[in-house]
């Protein structure tokens, strides 16, 4: 089975699996941490190249403000429990997205896991967190506008290899998979720019709910596509004469 190199999920659905259960938002949040954790330990086994997990937007600040507080509680106390079975299992975190919005301490353990792994050389994790699509291509065209300005790079050599490596998703390959739980189908400000070739697989099911089964599922219907990038069919399975 192809297995994608580079898989883009969107964690959604975790207040609707606490709401139906009655229980606060947050312990939705607190079971979305598990569930993401299984999926990362499931992808680094399948081979995953690299995994980019959508873990707060760049819009998630209009929540109620005890919902962003209990979440950024959530990830340090995350980071600090997963940092060295990361190390362990050779993934290299990086997180991407706008993070001068988060309190230091947040900061401090986002850095200190970042180069606790950064020589693991297994699959790459990329967190978003405070993350926008708009915000990268921004960003990324602000950094080749300064690179103009200082002599370093002419207008005429900005082109999608340079403006790619640019957004903070940098050397990463192009996400094949896309998915999104929780039943919504739309992007959410997700990786605009990166998702144009993505296939995208949308499920029901809650991301609490989301385990190693489910994402074989979804390799699985990845697999039975085919992708053409433009070509006819005939090309892509290399039919003579097509
Ligand atoms: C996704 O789950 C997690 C974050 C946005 C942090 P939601 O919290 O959006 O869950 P629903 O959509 O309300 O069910
Ligand atoms: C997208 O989910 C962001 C994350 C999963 C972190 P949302 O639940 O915030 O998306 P919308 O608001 O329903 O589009
Ligand atoms: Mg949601």
């Amino acid at each position: 089975m192809t297995i994608p190199r580079h898989v883009a999920i969107v964690m959604d659905g975790n207040g609707r699996w606490a709401k139906a259960r009655f229980l606060p938002r947050l312990m939705g949040h607190h079971r979305g941490v598990e569930a993401a954790r299984k999926v990362i330990r499931a992808c680094s086994d399948a081979g995953v190249g690299c995994l980019t997990l959508f873990a707060f937007s760049s819009e998630n600040w209009k929540r109620p403000e005890e919902e962003v507080s209990g979440l950024m509680s959530l990830f340090i106390s995350a980071l600090e429990r997963e940092a060295a079975a990361l190390q362990r299992h050779n993934v290299r975190m990086r997180f991407i997205g706008d993070r001068s919005a988060f309190s230091s301490e947040l900061r401090t353990k986002i850095t200190q896991v970042e180069a606790l792994t950064a020589n693991c050389d297994g699959m790459q994790l990329l967190i978003a967190a405070n993350y926008g699509g708009r915000w990268d291509i921004l960003q990324a065209a602000q950094t080749l506008a300064t690179q103009v300005l200082q002599g370093e790079l002419s207008v005429a050599e900005i082109d999608e290899t340079r403006f790619t490596a640019a957004l903070s998703t940098g050397d990463a390959p192009e996400p094949d998979l896309f998915i999104r739980t929780g039943g919504e189908r739309r992007i959410s400000n997700f990786l605009m720019w990166q998702l144009a070739y993505a296939e995208l697989y949308f499920t029901d099911t809650l991301w609490p709910e989301f385990d190693a089964a489910s994402l074989q599922a979804a390799f699985a219907d990845f697999a039975s596509r085919q992708r053409r990038f433009g070509m006819t069919g005939d090309q892509v399975s290399g039919v003579k004469n097509a």
